[in-house]
């Protein structure tokens, strides 16, 4: 069998170890996601639950993971049987023996089983830690196991008393990343950054987006990333004022600037960068005014990216110096304070700096505690994506019209501040027309 590079499954029983002291005597259950029907016979690709991933690196469909909690934690995986006649259709699949073997569960039955063997794991426990809402149909699965163990309150069986929402004490691990997601991380990054030296090197007038996207998801494949972490967005010229541009149907023209907002998914870690550069491998002025101006928000962004430093402080670095730059170019009146505390800026700048990287690629992790912004420490793994999007409009002067600019990377906070993971890809103004001359040769 063709083993994943990250085989070796200690870290995750190392989660499922730490996971289990927060649980008490309680009992964790961690179904791993659906697959999803695209049309007719047709399937999405298939991905994991990140939860279910997290404490197992398993990537079987049809999983669940029951940890019990108490003196002797166990460790219980629930997957599909062994079927000779299904792997001629679908392909290898573990089976409960070889999974338990290979991934090291205490205990590994049948998916059938799961019916008929929850209510005996949640007898005489305390509570409950699941993640319920999601879906219904599960939800209900759950609330039946637990009323037939109260059925069974006759003979003396206590049934849980307390649901507890899973993804409140598993977010808070997953926000840390351990060394062996921090490996993924910067593998992703570095590939990622790969993918956009070739893209800038395959723009040119005339080409088309989805052209530049095939660049993209090529190198992601040839480096042996799965997929796209999300839906590349490949946007000429106005389109890069479309926060959300996904068509990449557009062609490059002459004189516009291209925004490439695209990262890979390695194992199940996401990388998301961007990078902005001009169609023709040179800035206009005008062009390369408002990308100095972004460029010198996201330095002032990671600056602010540091151990103590609270969540909040590089988005407030990337304004002040934004609003300021707005200003100058004449985009924006006022003073900074009124700029500042009218939020006009927010006519150029109107998304956040950014959120928490990992497994997914909005990931998990409260960005607030008690009310107040919570503060970075090392390990935590945050985008710093400052933009500028000049939509055509009354006061805007016409040579900044039509221009978007994003420049985004992958920041792990360290003990020193922070280390870029994404920094293969080039964001100077010298570095990108030097690169895009090579390219352009
Ligand atoms: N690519 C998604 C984001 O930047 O948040
Ligand atoms: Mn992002
Ligand atoms: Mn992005």
């Amino acid at each position: 069998m063709k083993m994943s590079p990250d085989t070796g499954f200690a870290a995750h029983a190392s989660r499922r170890a730490r996971l289990a002291g927060r649980l008490g005597n309680a009992v964790a259950i961690v179904p791993t996601a659906p697959e999803r029907i695209r049309n007719r016979d047709a399937h999405y690709p298939y991905r994991y639950d990140s939860y279910f991933y997290y404490l197992t690196g398993f990537r079987e469909p049809e999983a669940v993971l029951v940890l019990t909690g108490g003196e002797r934690p166990q460790s219980i995986l629930f997957c599909r049987e062994k079927n000779a006649e299904r792997e001629i259709w679908d392909g290898f699949r573990f089976g409960p023996a070889a999974a338990r073997e290979a991934f090291g569960f205490d205990a590994a039955y049948c998916i059938d089983e799961l019916d008929a063997r929850m209510p005996d794991l949640l007898a005489d426990r305390p509570a409950v830690q699941v993640h319920l809402g999601a879906d219904a149909a599960w939800d209900a699965r759950v609330l039946g196991w637990i009323n037939v163990v109260r059925s069974r309150a006759r003979s003396g069986v206590a049934a849980p008393t307390d649901i507890h929402d899973l993804h409140a004490v598993v977010d808070e691990m997953r926000l840390l990343k351990d060394d062996q997601e921090l490996a993924l991380m910067r593998r992703a990054g570095a590939i990622s950054g790969a993918a956009h030296r070739l893209a800038m090197q395959a723009t040119r007038p005339g080409v088309a987006e989805y052209e530049i996207e095939a660049v993209l998801q090529h190198e992601f494949r040839r480096q042996g990333a799965q997929a796209p972490a999300y839906t590349p967005i490949v946007a000429g010229g106005a389109n890069a004022c479309v926060l959300h541009y996904v068509e990449n149907s557009g062609m490059l023209a002459d004189g516009d600037l291209l925004l490439i907002d695209a990262g890979c998914e390695l194992d199940g870690y996401a990388s998301d960068i961007t990078r902005t550069f001009p169609v023709n491998g040179r800035f206009s002025g005008p062009q390369r005014a408002v990308y100095e101006l972004v460029l010198a928000a996201q330095a002032a962004a990671i600056a602010a990216v540091k151990p103590g430093a609270h969540w909040n402080a590089p988005h407030d670095a990337a304004v002040a110096v934004l609003a300021r730059g707005f200003i100058d170019l004449r985009l924006l009146t006022g003073t900074l304070d009124s700029v500042l505390e009218q939020e006009t800026y927010k006519q150029f700048y109107m998304h956040r700096t950014g959120h928490w990287l990992g497994l997914d690629v909005h990931d998990a992790g409260e960005y607030k505690l008690q009310g107040a912004w919570r503060e970075l420490q090392p390990g935590m793994v945050l985008t710093v994506e400052p933009g500028c999007y000049i939509r055509p409009g009354p006061g805007v002067p016409e040579a900044f019209a039509r221009i978007g600019v994003r420049i985004e990377d992958d920041a792990l906070v360290t003990a020193a501040g922070c280390e870029i993971l994404s920094a293969d890809a080039p964001k100077s103004v010298t570095d990108i027309e030097a690169l895009m001359r090579r390219g352009h040769a």
